[in-house]
């Protein structure tokens, strides 16, 4: 028979057992967390408005800590779980999330700092180490708040990005000023009329660069291939966001002579900088020809019209995975396997949510990605943990919801006062006539 004393034994280690995990410390759990999900924006001179770096920094912030992890404004992580998996993901799991909560509740105990774990070491720069080639801003740039605007989006032009064609691997940004930078898009072209107009809009700015809110104010596209479309984004960068390597076998095209548009946003809430931002590009190259080639194509709706002072407009879209449905009747033989890498959602500012859904030939749904609090000043390319098959004949739908809380209808458009349904799609096509359609390499 269990005897009355193992029994009280087992009681008070089931006792000790919720004890513990009721009474969470800084130096065992919380320390923990904070360094895999919040310290790389959140460290000294980063974007982050203070850092969170010992037990003192997150003592203070407790109350502040407990209110934007319960109301999930942070980690500024959108993608909801279960909606596509990704690469680098920054959300925190429920368990994390209420470890934190019930820390703070406790009274945010320290706990015996014997308990630590090793500080992280961040890289001075380069978090790949150094890059195969850095291309730097053609001239430093004071941003300035405009009088209708309080953020500034710029766009620098650099010409001549690669001597020869060069298969990249991974992009990373140093941004010159790190509290001010918000984010940086990075377009291609070398179109020689799309090069004309980015001179006509620098030679009509006096200052480096030209003003260009929701987009480039060129059509992106590079490199061989039929939908030369498909080459004109060569990246994204959000602070904090971990750097996404493609495998070798496969590669993002920048061919020789082309030019890159680097829009970065600069937020501006303290008001005028008062130092240059000179931001740096870093590309990291593929060391032999990959397979196949990274391609990226916007699936957008440019036909909506938003009602005034209406909220939860919804704007749907769909693309047909199908050849035959642009005027390309191929056989089946001729069709490229088409898989897809990355997802990167867009909107501006009236937007609240937009997902994007994989409806296959046999109508089963695969949810590629869904965020459902949409906020304008976090928007990511985001890494699929594997390719998805993109199975041939499938339907990529998506859809975007509007609060349209202006007192004038608002339709598509690059300003601040436009909107946008949009959601890219990264993706590699094997096979088949892949080489002619998109310049893929086999
Ligand atoms: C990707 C960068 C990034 C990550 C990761 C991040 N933060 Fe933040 N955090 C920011 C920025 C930037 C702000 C300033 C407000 C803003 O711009 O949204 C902020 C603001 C805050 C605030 C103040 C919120 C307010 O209402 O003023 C708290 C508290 C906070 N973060 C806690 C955390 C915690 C805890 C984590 C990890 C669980 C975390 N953050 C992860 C970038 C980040």
């Amino acid at each position: 028979m269990l005897s009355i004393r193992a029994f009280a034994v087992v009681l008070a280690l089931g006792c000790l057992g919720t004890f513990v995990q009721a009474q969470p410390t800084y130096s065992r759990e919380v320390s923990r967390i904070i360094q895999q999900k919040c310290q790389m924006c959140h460290r000294p001179g980063d974007i982050a408005p203070f850092a969170l770096m010992n037990y003192d920094d997150a003592r203070v912030q407790a109350r502040a800590i407990r209110g934007a992890v319960d109301s999930r404004i942070m980690p500024p992580w959108k993608p909801i779980p279960g909606h596509g998996e990704f690469q680098h993901d920054l959300s925190l799991s429920d368990e994390d999330r209420q470890t934190i909560l019930d820390w703070v509740d406790a009274g945010s105990p320290e706990g015996d700092p014997a308990d630590l774990p090793p500080p992280v070491v961040y890289a001075e720069e380069w978090r790949l180490g150094p890059p195969d080639q850095i291309v730097s801003m053609p001239l430093p740039y004071v941003p300035i708040p405009r009088e209708d605007r309080p953020d500034r989006y710029r766009c620098f032009v650099l010409p001549n990005v690669t001597d020869q064609d060069r298969w990249v691997r991974a992009v990373d940004i140093v941004p010159g000023q790190r509290q001010l930078v918000h984010h940086v898009l990075l377009y291609l072209t070398d179109d020689p009329d799309q090069i004309k107009l980015l001179k006509q809009f620098e030679d009509e700015d006096a200052e480096p660069g030209y003003d260009c809110w929701g987009g480039p104010r060129i059509t992106p596209g590079a490199g061989p291939g039929l939908l030369k479309a498909a080459g004109g984004l060569l990246g994204a960068w959000v602070p904090g966001m971990a750097v996404s390597e493609l495998p070798p076998s496969i590669g993002l095209l920048v061919p020789k002579g082309a030019y890159a548009i680097m829009q970065i946003h600069y937020h501006l809430d303290d008001g005028p900088a008062t130092v240059a931002d000179m931001t740096r590009l870093g590309l990291y190259f593929q060391k032999d020809p990959p397979k196949n080639r990274l391609l990226t194509l916007p699936l957008l709706n440019d036909q909506f019209v938003l009602k005034p002072g209406v909220e939860g407009q919804q704007v749907n879209m769909e693309f047909p995975l199908d050849l035959g449905a642009f005027g390309l009747p191929l056989p089946d033989a001729f069709v490229p396997k088409f898989s897809a890498i990355a997802v990167g959602p867009h909107m501006h500012q009236l937007g609240r949510k937009i997902r994007a859904d994989l409806v296959q030939p046999d109508s089963t749904q695969v949810p590629l990605i869904e965020i459902d609090d949409w906020d304008f000043h976090w928007q990511g390319l985001y890494q699929f943990k594997d390719p998805v098959p993109l199975p041939y004949r499938s339907r990529i739908t998506a859809s975007c919801v509007f609060d349209n809380t202006t007192d004038h209808e608002v339709r598509w458009g690059e300003s601040t006062n436009d909107e946008m349904c949009l959601v890219y799609i990264g993706f590699i096509a094997e096979g088949g006539l892949s080489w002619l359609l998109f310049g893929n390499p086999s």
